[in-house]
Formats: structure tokens, C-alpha cells, sequence
């Protein structure tokens, strides 16, 4: 019979203390796919142990890369012309596997690979990488669920292009692509969110000629190759870590300290938490919630960076919950991120959709605890905070997609004082 993981959580204690917070995971994804175009030695720090990073180093070991790593660090070695094709499971694995296709029409390698995989959250459609990887003179083409990706002869060419939608992975994979290119290019409607800015400094770092002209404008004069950094390169603490902790605080109106993050990355969400009523005070690394008098409804809208982000939502769909009044979110990036309203709906939430972009949630509701089944990462962290607020025993199955995202969840949400724990079940499978 089949064991199956899960999370069960005693709800309804206060969250009290410190917590640390990882390295990003959406900052590291990107650095380790740019390591596949500069031969020699790249070195991290700050590095999080996630499902989704052991994936990334296992399509790069397939193409040719080996790698070490030693607790909080890695250092890859790319050394040789790749010779090896990018392993079909790992790619499908992962959505951020998409952000290997730019570096490899960079550094000349033609590959057939299939769709990248990861969080079922919308269409998530991948026409922006290809068309501009295309505008480039790659030759890339979808041919029966797989990518076809023709490296052009001799260097890829600079481009002048404007995103349709500022795409975070379309964003990366095309300022990976034109850091060799031959010539300047000028890319226009970027997503700017840290994690980009993250891959531009360590690129920078090395060699290349990226210029911010303005927020959403880059000017990338294309260079012959990249060098090696002498030092460790530090990955940017995780802002979506950070936040699920402070809202993990703020639903159960506990006293948090989260420390090690960029608390300029998490302004977004400091404003609806102070506009909701709690007190919250930060130093550029360390940000402290305590609850306030009261706690009124809010209204939040998901956006591109520094926008509320779509990865805070379902935590904050959970903390509305417990608030007074109705509260309404409007997501404006992924157009299925509301699949988990139902397993709330399934702890008596009452959550009921104005439109299939916008959910209404009235509150206070007493929760009433349940298993739950988290459809994919962000859902999962938003149905375990959901798990803290209610009193009685709940199980939050789907433990994989948590793993993906999160170092240590289960033991830092203990270290706050949460009745949490691993366990894992023979029984029946749990769907
Ligand atoms: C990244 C993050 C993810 C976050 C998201 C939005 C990583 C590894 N993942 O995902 O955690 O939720 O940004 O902040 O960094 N789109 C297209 N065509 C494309 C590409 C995107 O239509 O070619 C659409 C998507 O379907 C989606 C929207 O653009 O509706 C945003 O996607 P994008 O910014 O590309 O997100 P990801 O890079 O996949």
C-alpha cells in the first residue's frame, strides 16, 4: 500500500518567537540556470534546500554539469563543451525548468525538451519566451507537447523588444539570452520583481553589460563571455518565506519576529497588514507583528512586483477569515490560483466567488478543522495557516507541493509554537 505524507496541525494556539528565513527560492532557480552560459566555477551562498532546487541540479548534471553542495552552499562547475541532453523528467518536473531554454540558444546547444510541468495555477503558456528567443534567431516551435529549440549557427542577434506582459521566467530567460548576443538589446515592459534584479547583479558580477535605464527598460550590450567570481554570490533571502510567516502570525494573532529578509522586498503586504489593524515595525532585515485592538476587512489586488504578490495570496485568503466585515482579493496574474477556496470552503469558510477572478470572504468564521488536500505550493502553505487558526486536529495532505517551495516548514512553524508534525499514512490514499 502506498504511504502517503501529511501535515497534522492542533489548532488554535498563539505563534510566539524568531524565525530565519531561507534563500529564495525563485532567485536561486535562475542563478543556477545561468550558470550554463560561463565555463568555469559559480559559487552560492545562502542557498535553500527545496524539491524544486535538487530538480534544477539534476537537469543540469544531465546536460553536463556537476555540482557540490555544502550545507548553506553550492558551487557548480560547468567545465566542458555540453554535450548531454537536458533529462525529460526533470524538466517536466518543474516550471522554472522553461529558464534553461535561453541559456542554451545563448551558448549554441540545440535541444527537444518537454513542456515544463509545476504548479497547476492557470494555461501558463510559454509564447513570450518563444517569440522572443525567436525575434533572436532561435528557431523554437511546440511540436506535440514538446519544445523544439534550434540554437541558430553563430551567436544569437541583440533584439529590441517589448513584453506583452512584464513575465517573470520570459524576463529571466531573455536577459540570460542576450548577455552574449551579438550587439545591444533593448527589452522594454520587464517584470522587475528582486529575484530578477538578483540574476542582473550576479550577472553583472561576472562580466556582463545589463543597464537598468528605467524601471521596466534594460540595455544589455552583448559580451564575448563571462568570468569566474572569486567570491561566494549571496542569494536574496525569500520575501514570499517572510510573508507567510508574518501572516502565519497575523492569523492567529501571535507576536512574530521574522528575521534574515530584505524587508524592502515586502512592503506590499506591510500595508495591508497595517491597514488591517496590526502593529508592524521593521529594520531593513527584521520584521516584527504584534496584533492590534482590532482587525477590520481589506480589499487586496495581486499584481507584478511591488504589487501585492500572487504568491501571498492563498495565506492571506486564510488570515480574511479571522477578520471582521468582508474582505475581498482580486487576482490579476494566474487565472486558476483559486482552485484550494474549496478545501477552505471545506473547514466552513464560506468563501464565495463574485467573479472567476475575485473571491469575497466574510468574517470572522469559526473554523471547523478537516482534511485538506493542497493543490499546489502557495495553496498548500495557505491551507496549513488556515490549519492554525482552527481549533481540533486538521490534516493538510499534498506535503510534495509544500516541499517544493519551503526549507524546513514544518520545523520553523514548530519553532514559532505551532502543534504541527510530519506524519505519514498507510491507509487509503487521501485525494
Ligand atoms: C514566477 C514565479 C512564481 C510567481 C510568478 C508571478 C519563479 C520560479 N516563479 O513564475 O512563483 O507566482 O512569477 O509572480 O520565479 N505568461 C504568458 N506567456 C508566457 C509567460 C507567462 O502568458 O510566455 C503569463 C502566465 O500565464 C501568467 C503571467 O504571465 O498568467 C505571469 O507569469 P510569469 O510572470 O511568467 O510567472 P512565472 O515566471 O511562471
Amino acid at each position: 500500500m502506498a504511504v502517503q505524507s501529511y501535515i497534522k496541525i492542533k489548532g488554535g494556539l498563539k505563534l510566539k518567537g524568531e524565525v530565519k528565513v531561507s534563500g529564495a527560492k525563485n532567485s536561486v532557480l535562475p542563478l543556477l540556470f545561468s550558470s550554463l552560459i560561463s565555463e568555469g566555477e559559480h559559487h552560492f551562498k545562502n542557498i535553500p534546500d527545496l524539491k524544486d532546487l535538487h530538480l534544477a541540479l539534476k537537469l543540469l548534471s544531465s546536460l553536463g554539469l556537476s555540482h557540490k553542495k555544502l550545507k548553506q552552499e553550492l558551487i557548480i562547475q560547468n567545465r566542458q563543451k555540453l554535450t548531454g541532453d537536458p533529462c525529460p523528467k526533470s524538466v517536466q518536473s518543474f516550471r522554472a525548468s522553461i529558464l534553461c531554454l535561453g541559456p542554451l540558444m545563448d551558448i549554441g546547444k540545440t535541444v527537444k525538451i518537454p513542456l515544463p510541468g509545476g504548479c497547476d495555477i492557470g494555461a501558463r503558456p510559454i509564447d513570450l519566451h518563444i517569440e522572443s528567443l525567436n525575434k533572436m534567431g532561435a528557431k523554437i516551435c511546440i511540436k506535440k507537447s514538446h519544445i523544439v529549440a534550434i540554437a541558430p549557427k553563430n551567436k544569437l542577434k541583440a533584439c529590441q523588444l517589448k513584453l506583452k506582459f512584464p513575465s517573470v521566467g520570459a524576463t529571466e530567460n531573455l536577459i540570460m539570452a542576450c548577455v552574449l548576443a551579438k550587439g545591444t538589446s533593448f527589452l522594454e515592459n520587464i517584470a522587475c520583481e528582486p529575484e530578477i534584479l538578483d540574476l542582473i547583479r550576479y550577472l553583472n558580477k561576472m562580466g556582463a553589460k545589463i543597464e537598468q535605464l528605467k524601471k521596466r527598460k534594460l540595455k544589455i550590450t552583448g559580451v564575448k563571455k563571462l568570468l569566474t567570481l572569486k567570491q561566494a554570490y549571496p542569494v536574496i533571502p525569500d520575501r514570499i518565506e517572510a510573508g507567510t510567516w508574518l501572516i502565519a502570525g497575523a492569523c492567529v494573532r501571535g507576536q512574530i519576529t521574522v528575521k534574515k529578509c530584505e524587508t524592502k522586498h515586502l512592503k506590499s503586504l506591510f500595508e495591508k497588514l497595517k491597514l488591517i489593524g496590526f502593529d508592524v515595525k521593521w529594520n531593513s532585515s527584521t520584521a516584527l507583528l504584534k496584533p492590534g485592538s482590532q482587525h477590520k476587512s481589506i480589499n487586496v489586488k495581486t499584481g507584478v512586483y511591488p504589487a501585492f504578490p500572487t504568491d501571498l495570496q492563498s495565506q492571506f485568503i486564510a488570515l480574511m477569515t479571522s477578520l471582521k466585515g468582508t474582505s475581498s482579493l482580486l487576482e490579476t496574474i494566474f487565472e486558476n490560483r483559486f482552485r484550494y477556496v474549496e478545501q477552505l470552503n471545506r473547514l466552513g469558510a464560506g468563501i464565495q466567488f463574485e467573479n472567476p477572478s475575485k473571491i469575497l470572504v466574510k468574517g470572522p468564521v469559526l473554523l471547523k478543522s478537516n482534511k485538506l488536500m493542497a493543490t499546489d505550493l502557495r495553496a498548500g502553505a495557505g491551507l496549513v495557516l488556515a490549519g492554525l487558526m482552527t481549533p481540533g486536529t486538521s490534516e493538510v495532505y499534498g506535503l510534495h507541493h509544500i516541499e517544493r517551495g519551503y526549507e524546513n516548514f514544518v520545523p520553523k512553524l514548530k519553532s514559532l509554537g505551532a502543534d504541527i508534525q510530519l506524519c505519514s499514512s498507510k491507509s487509503k490514499l487521501y485525494k
